[in-house]
């Protein structure tokens, strides 16, 4: 049933989709763990499967499976929290999957970056920052394992600051760390949290709106209250006064510390991330910025789930619903195909259950059950004609020829390499100069997925053969002579994306960086929309 207007705008303003980022390790598991249990979506820790592929399991295909299964269930998971509705999405945590991670990006009106205090900024949330930082998505970061020792939280500040190029602002600071670990007190709401190890409940926070008063001493001891209220002084002479509008744009993040494993400083980081974060914002089509109050309904498709079981070959596309209210039975335009589609089993994510929902807002996810008609990035509206821009696709880091080692099933081969690359896998290439066929991924686990599923859902064999290529990049030119010119020159090293754009193979840095200088009036690009 559509809704009036006034519940509708309350709807969107209650919604929070974001997902939780990190370094695998650093707790982004235990963290989304804890949010659940305090949405009262699950009432054990212990409840959320990691989905985390381990690393010894890179061979291990019915654990692929088992993980593919348990990511599916945890894609979205949506609960109330007082009066917001939550949808955290899912990202996985090996980082072989780092695009399908950068696709989900896409999807979110914010981020939380969990780091772990002993480690600091790791590799994976460099990389993942990066995306963030293009999308000018707001981030707030969460130090974790406060619990252990771990690095000082000045300098931890300065090298978050230093490697994810963003400024930060602490909201909450850690009393010690380690075994002397004590509490946080709480910039944001000026009060004292003090620690009690412990999984499963949580300690009511103490006002504390002077850090003067005696009473800190009293609970804290002498010598590190005199140590907070130093700290608290170069906080607050260092660092600029929180803006929520600096956040929301993207510039400024703010810092809270805790436990997430003992459930400590999560429900500071929560509170506040419910007052400050988004929500659903305006999205930007091809054609025109569209709002999410607007009544006729858009969305777009932000990742695609393979049936597990291989004889169905269906899958889940997932919708992000960007304008209007989606309603179970209307009929969409798919606008790529050009045609109207109805859904009746639309599946929306309640904490760990999915169940068919009659209608969905903007911020909200459905999952549509779909044979092979949509492909990452596909548009869906009331009717108009708009395209919703995805995530550009990333220069593959590692490179293989992919052979057809079964001559019967050359056609299933063909069309399984297809749909795994709308799927968003992987990436291929046409090699101008052989006409063979290039995969490229960002990971090796990937092709040993790609040859599984191929073999299980496709019936088809496929070998690979080495390539050591740096990198592929997209190339252009304002110049057709010079651009036809540096083609012909390079032709051995030519290839066309899926959607036939000249892709240049660089077998070296070197070889690339000479291409540059050699070649000023070419543009090389190294992610595909430009
Ligand atoms: P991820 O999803 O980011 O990969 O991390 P995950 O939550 O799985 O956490 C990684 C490891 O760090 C887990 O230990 C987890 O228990 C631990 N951890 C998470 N938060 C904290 C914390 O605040 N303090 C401490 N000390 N440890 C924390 P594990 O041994 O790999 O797994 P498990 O056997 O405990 O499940």
């Amino acid at each position: 049933m559509p809704v009036n207007v006034s519940t509708f705008i309350e709807e969107i303003a209650r919604r929070r989709t974001f997902a939780i980022i990190s370094h695998p390790d650093a707790g982004k598991t235990t963290l989304t763990e804890k949010l659940l249990l305090f949405g009262g979506a699950i009432h054990v820790a212990g409840a959320v499967k990691s989905n985390k592929i381990k690393k010894t399991a890179t061979s291990d295909w019915m654990e692929i499976e088992k993980q593919r299964g348990i990511s599916v269930a945890t894609s979205v998971m949506g609960f109330d929290y007082g009066d917001y509705k939550i949808n955290i999405l899912d990202t996985p945590g090996h980082q072989d999957f780092a695009e399908d991670t950068y696709r989900t990006l896409t999807a979110v009106d914010s981020v939380i970056i969990v780091i772990d205090a002993a480690k600091g900024v790791e590799t994976q949330t460099r990389k993942l920052m990066e995306v963030c930082r293009m999308r000018k998505t707001p981030v707030i970061v969460f130090i974790n394992k406060l619990d252990r020792e771990g690095k000082d939280p000045f300098d931890l500040l300065d090298e978050v600051e230093a490697e994810l190029k963003i400024a930060v602002r602490p909201l909450s600071w850690p009393i010690n760390m380690g075994q002397r670990f004590k509490g946080v007190y709480n910039i944001y709401e000026e009060n004292l949290n003090l620690y009690t190890p412990n999984k499963q409940t949580i300690s009511d926070a103490i006002e504390l709106r002077d850090i003067n008063s005696p009473e800190l001493e009293r609970h804290v001891g002498g010598s590190d209250a005199q140590k907070l209220r130093a700290d608290l002084e170069l906080i607050a002479g260092v660092y600029p006064d929180f803006e929520v509008e600096k956040y929301l744009a993207g510039d400024t993040a703010p810092v809270f510390f805790g436990s997430a494993l003992n459930n400590f400083g999560v429900r500071e980081l929560l509170d506040c991330f419910v007052k400050i974060a988004p929500s659903p914002r305006p999205v930007q089509a091809m054609e025109r910025l569209v709002r999410p109050e607007e009544e006729a309904f858009s969305g777009f498709v932000f990742k695609i789930h393979a049936n597990m079981d291989p004889n169905h070959r269906s899958c889940i596309a997932f919708v992000k619903v960007c304008s209007g209210q989606f309603l179970r039975n209307e009929n969409y335009k798919h606008v790529r195909l050009g045609k109207m589609m109805r859904f009746s089993s639309p599946t929306a994510f309640m904490a760990q259950r999915k169940s068919t929902v009659e209608e969905a807002f903007p911020g909200d996810i459905v999952g549509l059950p779909d044979t092979g008609n949509f492909k990452i990035g596909d548009t869906l509206t009331a009717g108009e004609e708009l395209h919703y821009k995805g995530l550009p696709s990333f220069s593959p880091e590692m490179f293989k020829y992919i052979e057809n080692a079964d001559p019967m099933k050359a056609k299933q081969l063909n069309k399984g390499i297809d749909q795994l690359m709308d799927e968003g896998v992987a990436q291929v290439f046409v090699n101008q100069f052989n006409g063979r066929k290039i995969i490229g991924t960002v990971g090796q686990l990937q092709f040993e997925v790609i040859q599984y599923r191929l073999l299980h859902e496709y019936g088809a064999q496929c070998r690979w053969e080495n390539l050591s290529l740096y990198k592929a990049c997209w190339v252009e030119s304002d110049d057709a002579e010079a651009l036809e010119n540096f083609k012909k020159r390079k032709y051995q090293f030519m290839a066309k994306d899926k959607e036939g754009r000249d892709v240049f193979l660089a077998d070296s840095g070197y070889v690339l960086q000479m291409a540059q200088t050699d070649f000023p009036e070419i543009r090389f690009h190294f992610t595909s929309e430009f």
